[in-house]
């Protein structure tokens, strides 16, 4: 249990554009978190609405032709001021990244063993005889025997391999991990598995949590809070549960009744999709990006932009039906 008043990851006003001139694309659009040590926090969102490019900020893993700016505190520590050997002992030792397509994130010629004990080894937190040691505690950790070890990741379905990366990902003690949509690729049986153990995990070691996934049901059912985003912004925040089920923004009721609700069968039977795509964010509409979505629209909405802005219960929507306009 924590006690500390800083938050564990807090980003201010964090903005990312691909490329420069009349092509560029600003994925992520001042985003503000906080994410207290210990506690969980969903982002949800259709495809290309920022998530991946907000996770690879957090670690500056994005490519050279992002451009970013604000502020990524982690321990109070801003990750965009750190020099590189700063930034890569808090790679994996401080946070790390759990990815979507775990095949592709595992060297697929290299013992997964050998690919769990890198980073123990690369950070010089074990000799080769403690990090084989390690690794073996971590597979058993993640529900895998200890003599997978010597797999190749081909030699593993989908969720041992994803239950590889998780255990990669534990390796160095990290406070916060990311996990970028990690359960996405796997069936709804080894998904709900998945979940309970990073579930399972980041209570046992009282690490942070921000999980990324276009389906607000499984966020709903891991995370403390929730933040919707749209078009490179959050558009709602709050308590999980809350968003969920009765969510502020219009944006954020359109997404939670495309998912079936877990436990709820109707809802399955009759999930309310959202009409049309999501914005090119290299051709955002004016005012309120959701307007030429959203049923309830009224004047003005396409000219004047809404902030975040509190909707009470420690929940902030961005919408012009939300709290006061002042
Ligand atoms: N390397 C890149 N160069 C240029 N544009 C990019 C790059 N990576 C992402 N984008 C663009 O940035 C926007 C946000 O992409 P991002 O991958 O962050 O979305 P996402 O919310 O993670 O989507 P998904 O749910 O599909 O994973 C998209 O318009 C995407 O095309
Ligand atoms: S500000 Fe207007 S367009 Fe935007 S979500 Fe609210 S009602 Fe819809
Ligand atoms: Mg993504």
């Amino acid at each position: 249990m924590s006690t500390q008043t800083q938050p564990l990851l807090e980003v201010r006003n964090l903005c990312v554009t691909y490329g420069s001139g009349p092509a560029a694309v600003p994925a992520v659009r001042g985003v503000d978190l906080v994410l207290p040590a210990g506690r969980k926090l969903g982002v949800a969102g259709e495809s290309g609405c920022g998530k991946s490019t907000m996770a690879l900020a957090l670690l500056r893993l994005l490519p050279a032709s992002a451009r970013m700016t604000g502020e990524i505190l982690l321990d109070g520590e801003d990750v965009l001021a750190m020099k590189w050997g700063r930034l890569r002992a808090v790679r994996w030792a401080g946070a790390s990244i759990v990815f979507q397509g775990a095949m592709h994130s595992l060297n697929a010629v290299r013992r997964i063993g050998d690919q769990i004990a890198e980073p123990l080894l690369v950070h010089g937190r074990a000799t080769p005889a403690a990090a084989r040691r390690r690794t073996g505690e971590l597979l058993e950790h993640v529900g895998l025997p200890a003599a997978r070890a010597a797999a190749y990741p081909h030699e593993l379905s989908g969720g041992q391999r994803q239950r590889v990366m998780i255990a990669m990902a534990l390796a160095c003690d990290p406070r916060l991990i990311v996990a970028d949509e990690p359960t996405t690729a796997l069936d709804v049986m080894i998904q709900a598995q998945i979940l309970r153990l990073i579930e399972r995990l980041v209570a046992e070691q009282d690490i942070g949590l921000l999980m990324i996934s276009h389906d607000l049901a499984v966020l709903a059912d891991t995370c403390d809070r929730l933040a919707v985003m749209y078009a490179g912004r959050v558009v709602e925040e709050g308590p999980a549960k809350e968003v969920y089920e009765a969510a502020a923004h219009p944006y954020g009721k359109a997404l939670s009744s495309a998912f079936p609700r877990i436990g709820d069968p109707a809802s399955r039977r009759a999930p309310r999709g959202l009409p049309g795509d999501p914005p090119d964010p290299a051709d955002l509409p004016g005012g309120c990006t959701f307007h030429p979505r959203c049923p309830v629209a009224v004047d003005g909405c396409a000219e004047q932009d809404q902030e975040l802005r509190d909707a009470g219960a420690g929940r902030r929507a961005a919408c012009v039906h939300v709290g006061s306009t002042s």
